[in-house]
């Protein structure tokens, strides 16, 4: 039968047991049979065994074998005749394609077709595809074969978390309009292909199967040691993503030709964590060399220190590339300093996209480690020029805090914890005490003096579960920022050093 049908410029359709002519089209293909020298009934044999026997009967009672009427037709899709949708092919996967040409998809390239369909697909997509395969069918003569196989999984598609990748196996075009539409189609190829830069849930499933609890198995270790450095792993997130995005700048060394920023005043010496980048990089390159990103450990280790010291566990989109520029130049415009009013916190995280909500979410972020007393000795003494302490401290708080930071000294690694009745742990300790005027930086006390801001801290007091859900949205979005994905930056080997470089 497909011998016969090479060179009929129609549709094939299967044959049914009738030896009438039941849809349109069969009419056109018993005339070429007839062409060719064969009867209807040589052409039309038993019941197509790949045919689902109930909507074969459904089809038989529609398309009665004794009709007279040409006119006769049915639904390609049963279900959802007039939507553009998938059930084409989850009626092929169902062998309940209509056309021979639908369900020898099946038969040919099972594997590929299963992979391809059985996956949550992008709707625009899928309708562009379904729409070019009818008109290539169309179009196409069966002499010119047309395998055109999207192959998608969902975990690159992009979509819901993941994104795509897919191939074209084999297409030779037969005509001028099917050439554009092919032309068309490639365009759509490339705009999948960005869709596909997407970062996404489960990135390294395939490539590096253990990549996440490689991570976070470095993350526990170095806890063990010593549990602040949660706090420090949840800040050079932050730091990475809000210079030049989510692309691991931060862990990069200077070099005797750039100050990088991790050597800038806003991170030399407090921001921490960064040997246990190291030794989780070190794993995961033993495992699956060349493969996971610096950017994306850092995610999944801010992601662990935050569930690890109490928070909160959450699903984190990977799929970031490196960086190969890292200046210290660039924190001073990006990082918020501890002085800033609500306005201007409001402005810098909204440059980053976040809303005011979402900012005094991650300022929670608080509620776990140390500062230098250098970021905050300013509101102990002379305050504003006012020989005191800024009034809106608690006054038994400021003096514990003198104690710890005396104006005289000379030691440069003071340091106090920022939450002082559970600095390790993730609570809201943070928003109670702003409440009790105990918030240790300026930008954190701030916030109770703008009524929006002052309601959330309010509200975060009151709810430890509500908060930690919307930080862990929060840090989601925050990994998004201004992400490097596809073909763009590099892997680096050693997260403190451009593997660029080191190649040239
Ligand atoms: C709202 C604006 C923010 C300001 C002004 C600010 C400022 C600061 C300052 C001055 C320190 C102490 C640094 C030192 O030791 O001198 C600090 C520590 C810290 N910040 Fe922020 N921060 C802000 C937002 C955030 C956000 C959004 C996060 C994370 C999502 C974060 C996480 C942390 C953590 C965990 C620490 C403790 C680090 C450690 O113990 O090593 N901060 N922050």
């Amino acid at each position: 039968m497909s011998n016969l049908l090479r060179g009929i410029p129609v549709l094939s359709k299967r044959p049914f047991s009738s030896s009438s002519v039941l849809l349109r089209a069969d009419f056109q293909l018993t005339q070429r049979f007839s062409e060719k020298g064969f009867t209807q009934e040589e052409m039309v044999h038993s019941l197509d065994p790949s045919l689902d026997s109930t909507y074969a009967a459904s089809l038989k009672q529609s398309c009665p074998r004794d009709s007279t009427n040409p006119n006769l037709e049915v639904p390609v899709d049963t279900r959802s005749p007039t939507v553009n949708d998938a059930n084409y092919y989850r009626d092929i996967l169902a062998n309940r394609g209509l056309f021979t040409s639908d369900q020898t998809l099946l038969t040919n390239q099972q594997q590929q077709v299963k992979r391809s369909f059985h996956i949550d697909m992008n709707v625009w997509y899928f309708l562009y595809f379904h729409n070019v395969f009818v008109l290539l069918k169309k179009e196409i003569a069966p002499a010119t074969a047309l395998w055109l196989l999207p192959l998608f999984s969902a975990a690159d598609m992009g979509i819901k978390d993941t994104s795509s990748y897919y191939k074209i196996v084999g297409i030779m075009v037969s005509s001028k309009k099917l050439t554009q539409l092919c032309v068309t189609f490639w365009v759509a190829v490339l705009f999948c292909r960005s869709v596909q830069s997407h970062l996404q849930v489960g990135f390294y499933r395939n490539s590096c199967r253990r990549a996440e609890s490689i991570v976070r198995g470095a993350v526990r270790d170095a806890l063990r040691q010593d549990r602040g450095v949660a706090a420090g792993l949840v800040r050079l997130h932050f730091h990475d993503c809000f210079v030049r995005g989510c692309e691991g700048s931060v862990l990069l060394d200077s070099t005797s030709s750039n100050k990088a920023e991790k050597d800038s005043p806003a991170n030399y010496p407090s921001l921490r964590g960064f040997e246990v980048i190291d030794d989780a990089k070190a794993r995961l390159e033993a495992e699956c060399k060349g493969v996971v990103s610096c950017a994306d450990i850092l995610a999944f280790a801010a992601r662990d220190s935050f569930d690890l010291t109490g928070g909160f566990d959450y699903d984190v989109q990977a799929g970031r590339r490196d960086g190969i520029v890292s200046l210290a130049s660039e924190t001073y415009s990006n990082l918020p300093p501890p002085t800033f009013n609500v306005d201007q916190l409001t402005r810098r995280f909204s440059e980053k996209g976040f809303t005011q909500e979402e900012m005094v979410t991650l300022s929670g972020a608080h509620t776990i480690g140390n500062s230098n007393c250098r970021s905050f000795t300013y509101r102990l003494y002379n305050f504003s020029g006012t020989n005191s302490q800024d009034p809106s401290l608690d006054s038994k708080y400021a003096a514990s805090l003198r104690k710890s930071c005396p104006q005289d000294s000379t030691d440069p690694n003071l340091e106090v914890p920022m939450d002082t009745r559970t600095p390790t742990i993730i609570d809201v300790n943070y928003y109670k005490d702003i409440l009790a005027n105990r918030g240790l930086f300026s930008s954190d006390q701030i916030l109770l003096t703008n009524p929006a801001t002052a309601s959330e801290v309010k509200s975060n007091a009151r709810s430890p579960s509500g908060w930690k859900k919307k930080f862990a949205a929060a840090m989601v979005k925050m990994g998004q920022i201004e992400v490097l994905t596809g073909n763009k930056g590099e892997i680096r080997a050693n997260c403190r050093v451009i593997t660029a470089e080191v190649r040239s």
